[in-house]
């Protein structure tokens, strides 16, 4: 009876200490409208976007005949319900299409805040994480 009391209470503190570690763990990544982003950071991803993506994305973003538009309806149409993780791997494996994966890793952040700050996610003080396990815990949605 005693074990089995002292191993309850084992158990009781291994799942607080797991709850608590998720808890921590959410709050690092945030909630894409609690902000994830600042803004310094997406005006780094302005210069980017204006020398490496421009040319096909457009200067509003809304594409051109040949590429997609990366702001409003078309998309959140295709990014709805994904994840920060999975736009970013996106981006840095296949864009620009001409060289993909040329950019540094920074230089990728730094242009997928720009991004979200044209579909009017809101900014904070501290920039987008590098951290790809944190960037997956972000889903992307409508208010
Ligand atoms: C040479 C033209 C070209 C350049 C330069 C280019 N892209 Fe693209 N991009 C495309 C084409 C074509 C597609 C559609 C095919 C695809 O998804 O791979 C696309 C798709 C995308 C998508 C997915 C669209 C969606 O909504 O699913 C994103 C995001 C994107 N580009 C971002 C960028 C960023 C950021 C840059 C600059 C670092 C960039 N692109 C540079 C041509 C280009």
């Amino acid at each position: 009876m005693i074990i089995k009391t002292s191993a309850i209470k084992i158990l009781t503190s291994i799942a607080v200490a797991l709850s608590l570690s998720a808890v921590s763990y959410a709050q690092d990544a945030g909630l894409i409208w609690d902000g994830v982003y600042s803004i310094d950071q997406a005006s780094r991803g302005e210069t980017v976007y204006s020398e490496t993506c421009v040319s096909c994305h457009g200067q509003d973003l809304g594409g051109n005949s040949n590429s997609p538009g990366l702001v409003g309806m078309g998309f959140m149409f295709l990014w709805e319900g994904r994840t920060l993780g999975e736009f970013f791997e996106k981006i840095r494996s296949d864009m620009p299409t001409d060289r993909p994966g040329q950019l540094t890793q920074q230089n990728y952040l730094d242009v997928l805040a720009y991004i979200l700050l044209k579909n009017a996610f809101p900014s904070r003080t501290e920039e987008l994480s590098s951290n790809l396990d944190i960037l997956n815990e972000i889903t992307i949605s409508s208010k």
